[in-house]
């Protein structure tokens, strides 16, 4: 059997995102010295709302779900839940939270650019943190890319920084730059842009400012 070759490319062979290109490290880096700002030992409250709601129904993936603490809560919740990172260090801890919790989630390395490469589609679509490391410049790639792996009429919720101060977080998003990513052109429908709270480990106990957009994936195909 031929042997896989060695590489010691921390990016796997895909382009670094905007992010990695401006820390200089990969995102796997941020899981090597002790917990990432992000990762704050359990689910967000604002995810842990949504599913009390009983919104994560049929398949759910959670796009960029770091260690899988979100994916994991949904999980338990009984639906089935597949997690997605580009991290291996964070998807080994996410796989490691499942089995010493009992709790069965499923969790792939996968480009959220390229989510199509995934051969599924699911009803429900979490990103928690993810669409707000991108730049304007990635939506178009990344829009495209979860419309492919979402159900028509599915339902994706993003969760991330806003830029409606005091104390955003790193890389604060407008309502404006949702609503220009997700259109009817794209492939989908905003139907509801909510102010919310992001934790990190660098914010007090309120957390930070957040948008949690609910986007609805259109039945009929875009226009071309
Ligand atoms: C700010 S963290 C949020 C992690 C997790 N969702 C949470 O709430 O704790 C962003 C995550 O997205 C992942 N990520 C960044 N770019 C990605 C890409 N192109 N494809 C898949 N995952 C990506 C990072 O590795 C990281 O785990």
């Amino acid at each position: 059997m031929p042997e896989e070759p060695l590489t010691d490319d921390p990016f796997d062979g895909r382009p670094p995102t905007s992010h990695e290109r401006m820390t200089g490290l990969s995102w796997d880096a941020s899981y090597h010295d002790g917990p990432a700002p992000w990762d704050i030992g359990g689910p967000q409250p604002a995810i842990v709302r949504l599913a009390s709601e009983g919104v994560f129904t049929g398949t759910v993936l959670d796009a960029g779900c770091g260690t899988g603490e979100n994916t994991l809560h949904v999980a338990s919740l009984g639906s089935p839940v597949l997690g997605v990172d580009v991290a291996e260090t964070a998807l080994a801890m996410a796989r490691s939270n499942a089995a010493g919790r009992g709790i069965k989630a499923e969790f792939a390395t996968a480009d959220a650019f390229h989510l199509d490469r995934l051969g599924r589609t699911f009803d429900t679509v979490l990103d928690c943190g993810l669409f707000h490391t991108f730049e304007p410049a990635e939506h178009p790639a990344y829009v495209a890319s979860l419309a492919s792996v979402t159900e028509p009429g599915g339902t994706l919720y993003i969760l991330c920084f806003s830029d409606q101060g005091p104390g955003t977080g790193p890389h604060p998003v407008s309502q404006e730059a949702l609503r220009t990513a997700f259109t009817p052109a794209t492939g989908w429908h905003v139907t509801g842009i909510d102010p919310d709270r992001v934790h990190t480990r660098f914010h007090d106990a309120t957390g930070a400012p957040a948008w949690l957009a609910t986007i609805e994936r259109l039945r009929s195909a875009p226009p071309r």
